[in-house]
């Protein structure tokens, strides 16, 4: 029996490998990984599936680029086929980007059951792209997994029943736990000229941040400052590079803020790892950080992960640029109180709830 896992973007890698290597070990089903090619740069997506021993998709879809309605058609059609040739008794979908809902959608509308990988989690921010995605990817999946209770309690809010919602914890965290001490061993610091616990380590990617040029010239500003201060260090992504210019890096640069490209799993868990504070729009890198120990300040109006606000290491700045004056880097290495089911067994759980919830269904058939 064949189940279906799809990733896309660059931190579905980082979800789904501890789900995909925790069903590998159970034997299972026979899994089919596919991968929409939504990021397709060594970067992006070869080096972070590389340090994550991820096995080789066996599929490729070479979405790439495009507008929201395009990329996300794309993948529709796309995987539409995988599941015409696959047939498979359930299909995995992690997080919440466009290849998430894209795959989710067709699958529903072929009638396949769709597990749903880190659901639940809300801004209540209908202008970002990845709220949209959320709440319509968990209108279709059966299988619900959570990773804290607020998402819980989202979903129930939304009506979703009980027996879908299964709570299992954060498979992104197991993922960590795995690297953490090679991460940590690399000392990736050393390598862009910092010493660990001095610098700001600055990650900005969300369109409402680097889309809009007067927001993000007054970003600059703000760094500018920030670099005065500190060592920053700013891997950029290539959203963000594309609409800074060559002109807004040259400023950057000339502020002193270390420019680098965007890196791969490993080299990028060190650097927070030895940060003195971590400045981020990323979601994924408020629970990273969180589970390090490390200091993040969120420069977000809102986050769908608050939990790491009240549990975590978490400061959210909001979306003012001034904000970013506060930022402090931090000389502890804290012990956060750990955040329950944040403990490097999410994967497992999951593939326990996958495989109980499939021999559930056969035996209902077999009636
Ligand atoms: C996507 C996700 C976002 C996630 C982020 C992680 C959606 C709606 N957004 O945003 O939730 O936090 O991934 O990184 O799915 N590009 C490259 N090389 C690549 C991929 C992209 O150069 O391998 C460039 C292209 O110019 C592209 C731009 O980056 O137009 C944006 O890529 P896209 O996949 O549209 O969205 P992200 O901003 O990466």
């Amino acid at each position: 029996d064949t189940i279906v896992h799809v990733v896309g973007a660059r931190p579905n890698f980082v979800k789904m490998a501890p789900v995909i290597s925790a069903l590998e070990r159970r034997g299972a089903f026979r899994q089919v990984i596919v991968h929409t090619g939504q990021h397709y740069d060594a970067r992006m997506s070869d080096e972070i599936l590389a340090d994550l021993e991820f096995p080789v998709p066996d599929r490729f879809l070479k979405i790439g680029s495009g507008a929201h309605g395009e990329q996300t058609a794309k993948v529709l059609v796309a995987f539409e086929e995988v599941l015409r040739d696959e047939q498979p008794v359930a299909v995995v979908v992690a997080g919440d980007v466009n290849s998430t809902l894209g795959c989710a959608l067709a699958a529903a509308k072929h009638g396949i059951p769709v597990a749903h990988v880190e659901a639940g989690l809300r801004s209540f921010d209908w202008g970002m792209p990845e709220e949209v995605n959320r709440v319509l990817t968990d209108r279709l999946s059966d299988l619900l997994f959570t990773h804290s209770p607020e998402a819980v309690d989202n979903l129930r809010a939304e009506g979703v029943v009980d027996g879908r919602i299964h709570h299992v914890g954060n498979t992104m965290i197991d993922s960590l736990r795995r690297s953490e001490r090679t991460a940590r061993d690399r000392r990736a610091w050393a390598q862009v000229g910092v010493e660990r616990g001095e610098y700001a380590l600055v990650t900005l990617h969300r369109p409402s941040n680097v889309d809009d040029p007067q927001q993000l010239m007054r970003i600059v500003e703000a760094l500018d400052g920030l670099a005065h201060r500190f060592p920053v260090v700013f891997p950029i992504h290539p959203r963000t590079r594309a609409r800074l210019g060559e002109a807004g890096v040259n400023r950057l640069e000339n502020a002193g803020v270390r420019c680098i490209d965007p890196l791969g799993y490993l080299d990028f868990l060190s650097l927070q790892s030895g940060a003195g504070a971590v400045v981020t729009d990323s979601g994924g890198v408020q629970e990273e950080t969180s589970a390090l120990g490390v200091r993040c300040y969120t420069f977000r109006p809102s986050t769908e992960r608050p939990i790491t606000l009240s549990h975590g290491t978490n400061i959210l700045l909001g979306d003012d640029p001034a904000s970013l004056a506060e930022v402090q880097l931090v000389d502890w290495e804290a012990t956060p109180s750990a955040i329950p089911l944040w403990d490097g067994h999410a994967g497992e759980r999951v593939a326990e709830v996958l495989i109980n919830n499939y021999a559930l269904t056969q035996a209902f058939a077999a009636h």
